[in-house]
């Protein structure tokens, strides 16, 4: 069981243990260089530790100057279903209130109900379907978050 946990900014130190968890999560065609891509280009990337050991991480990039999105999050295979994604997510949503946007998108698998879940239970709505948006061919659901629904 977890005791303890922060949440803080990435460090070029964590780029091994994020790409295992990046691996195992999401079976990229080139999980090296989308860690580079969430460290070069995205606005915010955050990551979970507990006890010295990266758990999780959310990468988010803004799209607009009143919209952010977010581009990857993920909880390490062991650490899941006990609550790190829900607090890690919401962490990341004040952090992106504070940066004074508006409203929040993300794409998810269409099969990822887990991922869906969490999200219509922090208010995400979806608002389309992006259809053969992955590379083996899956549908993606387009979702979207208004801070004055849930926020503020
Ligand atoms: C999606 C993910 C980040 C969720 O993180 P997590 O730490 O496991 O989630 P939490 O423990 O905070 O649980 C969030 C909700 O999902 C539910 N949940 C978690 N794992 C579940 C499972 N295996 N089956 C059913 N429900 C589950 C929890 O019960 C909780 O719902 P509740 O508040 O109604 O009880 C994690 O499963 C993951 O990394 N998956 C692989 C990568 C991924 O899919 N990322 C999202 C891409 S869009």
């Amino acid at each position: 069981m977890l005791q303890s946990f922060v949440i803080r900014p990435y460090r070029p130190s964590d780029f091994n243990e994020i790409l295992e968890i990046e691996k195992e999560a999401f079976h990229p065609i080139n999980p090296a260089y989308n860690i580079y891509m969430y460290s070069t280009f995205c606005n915010m990337f955050l990551v979970m530790e507990s006890h010295g050991k990266i758990v999780g991480y959310i990468a988010i990039m803004d799209v607009s100057p009143l919209e952010s999105k977010v581009v990857s999050f993920a909880i390490h295979r062991d650490f899941r279903n006990r609550g790190l994604g829900k607090t890690l997510f919401s962490h990341a949503l004040s952090e992106i209130q504070k940066r004074g946007k508006k409203s929040v998108l993300l794409e998810v698998r269409a099969s990822n109900n887990v991922a869906q879940h969490l999200y219509k239970k922090m208010g995400f709505r979806e608002v389309g379907i992006i259809p053969g948006y992955y590379h083996d061919g899956e549908d993606a659901i387009l979702m979207r978050f208004e801070f004055t629904e849930r926020l503020s």
